[in-house]
Parts: C-alpha cells; sequence; structure tokens
C-alpha cells in the first residue's frame, strides 16, 4: 500500500497537465497495490518563492524551513511514498516551476521511487532526460522506464486540450502501451526504498 503523486510540472494556464494526469491515472490506477492512494497535485496550490533563505536544503531539516510556503510543500512531499513526474518541456528542459519544487526541498526526495512522463512536440525528450539526471542526483529511485508523449499532427499546444491524433496515440496507440509498461515497472518498484 502506497501514498502516490502525479505532480503537475506546468503552472502554465491554461496547460495540457491534467489531461494528461487523467491518461496517467487511469493506466497506473488500476495496477496499484489494494489500499493505495494516487493523487494529482498542481505546483499552483503549493506556491513557492523563487529564491531560497537559510542552508542549501540538503543541510535543512524537512519541515524546518524559513517560510510557510516550504514547510507546507516539504510536509506533502515527505508524506508521499512514491512519486510520477508530469513535465512539459520549456525551451529544452524542464519548466522552472518544477525544477524549483526540487531544488527547495533535498531529504524529503531522497529514496523515493519517482516514474517520469514527459509531453511535447517530440515528447519532451530533453525534459525527461534533464529530470531524470536531477532526480538521480538528488538520490531519488529513477524508475528505469521513462516515457514521452508526442504532439500528433495538428496539435495545437495553446489550448490546453488533447483531442485529435494527439489523443488517439496516447490513450490507444504507440505511447499508450509505452505508459502501461512504464506505469508497470513502476508499481514494481513501490515497497523498495533504494535502487
Ligand atoms: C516557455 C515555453 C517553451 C517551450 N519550449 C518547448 C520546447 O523546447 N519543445 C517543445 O516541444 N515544446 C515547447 N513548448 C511548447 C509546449 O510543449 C506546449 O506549450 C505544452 O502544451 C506546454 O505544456 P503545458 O500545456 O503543460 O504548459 C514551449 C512552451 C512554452 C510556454
Amino acid at each position: 500500500m502506497s501514498r502516490v503523486a502525479i505532480i503537475l510540472g506546468s503552472t502554465r494556464t491554461p496547460s495540457i497537465a491534467p489531461n494528461v494526469a487523467a491518461l496517467v491515472t487511469k493506466t497506473l490506477e488500476p495496477l496499484l497495490p489494494a489500499g493505495s492512494t494516487l493523487t494529482t497535485v498542481s505546483l499552483r496550490d503549493y506556491p513557492l518563492a523563487p529564491y531560497i533563505t537559510g542552508p542549501p536544503p540538503i543541510m535543512a531539516t524537512p519541515g524546518k524551513y524559513d517560510d510557510a510556503q516550504t514547510n507546507a510543500w516539504s510536509n506533502f512531499v515527505s508524506s508521499l511514498d512514491a512519486v510520477v513526474f508530469l513535465t512539459s518541456q520549456y525551451n529544452a528542459s524542464l519548466p522552472p516551476s518544477l525544477k524549483l519544487a526540487l531544488d527547495v526541498l533535498y531529504h524529503e526526495w531522497a529514496k523515493k521511487p519517482v516514474f517520469v512522463v514527459s509531453y511535447g512536440g517530440a515528447g519532451g525528450t530533453q525534459a525527461n532526460e534533464h529530470l531524470r539526471a536531477v532526480a538521480t542526483f538528488m538520490k531519488m529511485n529513477v524508475c528505469e522506464k521513462s516515457v514521452e508523449l508526442p504532439f500528433g499532427e495538428g496539435h495545437n499546444p495553446a489550448g490546453g486540450d488533447l483531442q485529435g491524433a494527439t489523443l488517439k496515440n496516447w490513450s490507444e496507440g504507440e505511447k499508450a502501451a509505452e505508459l502501461k509498461a512504464g506505469c508497470e515497472a513502476f508499481v514494481a518498484m513501490l515497497g523498495s526504498k533504494s535502487a
């Protein structure tokens, strides 16, 4: 039994992320051990200042930061057993909102099983790679399988909708199969505390 959260890396409005999270939930939830919980969290609900006060988080005590926002985020992340990061790609990397949410903490993340799902014109390949590199550096237990979801022909990234060729491929095509295989690999990690 695990408490798992899908963390939406984008804070943009409108973001496609809630629609992608619904797809991940549909695939992942039935695979989780009985009694597990799966929630989706928006970083908009945990606004963080774009700077860090006090010692580097690696030297800090979880829940004992200088500001209430970071403590709220710290307490939430500490309460999780595992995380799915859903990341868009912004200029060849992960969104700054997600990088900040990672950087303001340290020990809260360590050893957690994490699964990375990215999306973008070409699947968000660079965001996916960068995020996994950061998570590995921060001693998270990164799932060996990650998923890159590319926009299909005619996708309009401005709207936040998930439809047409994009939806078809992600929900029933080749990418749906990849997502399922990734979710299975992630679920197999639950319960193991380190790589
Ligand atoms: C600041 C910014 C930078 C972007 N850079 C890239 C990029 O490097 N590669 C890409 O495929 N799409 C890029 N896009 C398009 C996004 O993939 C697309 O807008 C996507 O819907 C963003 O995710 P979101 O809707 O969850 O915010 C960028 C979008 C923004 C807003």
